[in-house]
Order: structure tokens, then C-alpha cells, then sequence
């Protein structure tokens, strides 16, 4: 029994630093992580990336909140109806916060 024992608690607690650890990290690094980012990223697919195009219009530098919810309630006409009504209006907060931050192509597309 007590060779076994001296086995596991090495073990364990390395389990547990690893995982404290990777905790830490973690919560560091989400920390500089504007928290619209990951949301905006689906946007890069139709107005490049982070909305400067080049695609459709362009969305960066711009907070357009009141156009994306309005685009989610309303009836679905088009592309942007659908694709805004994949979020919730907290989301689209978030990410139209994030855009706001992002610098504009200058007119390049
Ligand atoms: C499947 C392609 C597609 C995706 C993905 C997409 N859009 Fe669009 N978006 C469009 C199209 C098409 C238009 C209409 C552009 C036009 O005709 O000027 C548009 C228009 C817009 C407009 C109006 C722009 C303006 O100034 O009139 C906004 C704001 C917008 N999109 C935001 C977003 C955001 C934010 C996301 C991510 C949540 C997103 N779009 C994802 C295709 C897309």
C-alpha cells in the first residue's frame, strides 16, 4: 500500500498544477480578447477581414447595432436578415462594438 501511495500524489498534484495552471493562462489570455472579436469573425467571410472588406459593404469603423437588430426582427428579405437573426441582440452588441473598433480600408475595395 505505501509505495503506491507515494506514486499517486505526485501525480496528482501535477494534475492539479497543470490544471490551475492551464486555468490561469487561459483566463489571461481571454483577457486581451475583445469579446465581439470571435463573433465578428463570421462576418469575414462576406466583408473581409475584420468587415474592411474587400466583399459587400464595408463594416468596419462603423457600429451598426441598430441595423443589425433590426435586420434580426424583421421579416427575412435578404442575406443579412438571416444572417443577423444567428445572434442575439446581446451578441450583435458585442460584435458591432467590436467593429466600431477597427480600422476602415480607406476606401481601397
Ligand atoms: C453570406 C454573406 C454575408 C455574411 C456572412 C455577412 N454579411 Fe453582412 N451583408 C451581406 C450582403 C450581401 C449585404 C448587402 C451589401 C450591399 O448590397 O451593400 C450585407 C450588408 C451588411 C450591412 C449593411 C451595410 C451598410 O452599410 O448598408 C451590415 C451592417 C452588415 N452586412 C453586417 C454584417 C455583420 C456584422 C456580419 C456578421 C455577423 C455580416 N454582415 C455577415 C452579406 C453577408
Amino acid at each position: 500500500m505505501e509505495p503506491r501511495r507515494k506514486l499517486i500524489s505526485p501525480i496528482l498534484v501535477s494534475l492539479f498544477g497543470a490544471t490551475v495552471g492551464g486555468a490561469l493562462w487561459h483566463s489571461d489570455a481571454m483577457a486581451q480578447v475583445p469579446p465581439g472579436r470571435l463573433l465578428a469573425s463570421q462576418c469575414s467571410q462576406c466583408h473581409g477581414t475584420d468587415g474592411r472588406g474587400p466583399g459587400f459593404a464595408e463594416i468596419a469603423g462603423k457600429n451598426k447595432y441598430g441595423d443589425l437588430r433590426d435586420m434580426a426582427h424583421r421579416r427575412v428579405e435578404g442575406v443579412m436578415d438571416r444572417q443577423a437573426r444567428g445572434y442575439t441582440d446581446e451578441q450583435l452588441r458585442l460584435l458591432s462594438e467590436y467593429l466600431a473598433t477597427t480600422p476602415e480600408s480607406g476606401g481601397g475595395n
